[in-house]
């Protein structure tokens, strides 16, 4: 293995090319300040939401919805993505998005709220796959909910796990960075899960339950 991967991760990363509806996405994203997957990181969301055949699928951050629209090209089209936002704008912006991209309105459940407060009301072992992309502070939390949210041989999918690669350096005591390391080592101790850590964007943990 050579030492400076950086070319390939460059090259992976600059390999999907994205359409009108993802670009327009993408500058609305930016112009509320939500950071969204990057495009390698989407399409990897999409060959998951599709090798998984989830019906039932949760995103924990809808941002202005280029997460969302990823997973939606993936699942079959049977399948309701529940996507869950803090912030009206952003999830304006994501409804904006998924009809933009051509799925009807009953494809997808936009909740408006704190992810602390809605996903405790959503219902046990009754999703597929479950992405967390939203406040670091929240993800031990969130991850624990999504545990409980999933079926036996569900996907759970952590994004941002690397936190622009800080996590790999020790002296870095960053709180973001602290949180992503614990949850990072929590998973992967997890006898309930069996997961990896990916690279891609920056970094996507994938555990599924057993
Ligand atoms: C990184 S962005 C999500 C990007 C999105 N997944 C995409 O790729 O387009 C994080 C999102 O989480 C939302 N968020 C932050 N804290 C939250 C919370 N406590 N509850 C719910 N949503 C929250 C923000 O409003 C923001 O839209």
């Amino acid at each position: 293995m050579s030492a400076d991967k950086s070319n390939s991760w460059s090259y992976t990363e600059g390999l999907p090319v994205e359409d009108e509806t993802l670009l327009r996405a993408r500058e609305r994203s930016h112009e509320l300040g939500a950071h969204a997957v990057t495009a390698a990181t989407g399409a990897l969301l999409s060959v998951l939401a599709a090798s998984s055949k989830a019906q039932t699928a949760v995103e924990i951050g809808a941002g202005a919805g280029i997460s969302g629209v990823y997973l939606l090209r993936g699942l079959p089209t049977s399948a309701v993505l529940t996507s869950i936002d803090g912030d009206v704008e952003h999830l304006k912006a994501a409804r904006e998005a998924f009809s933009e991209a051509g799925f009807p309105a009953n494809r997808t459940r936009t909740i408006s709220g704190r992810a602390s407060d809605v996903l405790p009301r959503l219902t046990d072992a009754a999703y597929d796959l479950v992405l967390v992309n939203a406040d670091k502070a929240g993800y031990p939390g969130y991850v624990e909910q999504a545990i409980r949210l999933l079926k036996s041989g569900g996907l759970l999918i952590v994004n941002d796990a690397l936190d622009k690669d800080r996590v790999a350096e020790p002296a870095v005591r960053e709180a973001s960075t602290v949180v992503l390391r614990q949850v990072g080592k929590s998973i992967r101790e997890d006898e309930r899960l069996i997961s990896t850590m990916l690279p891609t964007g920056d970094g996507v943990l994938l555990a599924v339950k057993r």
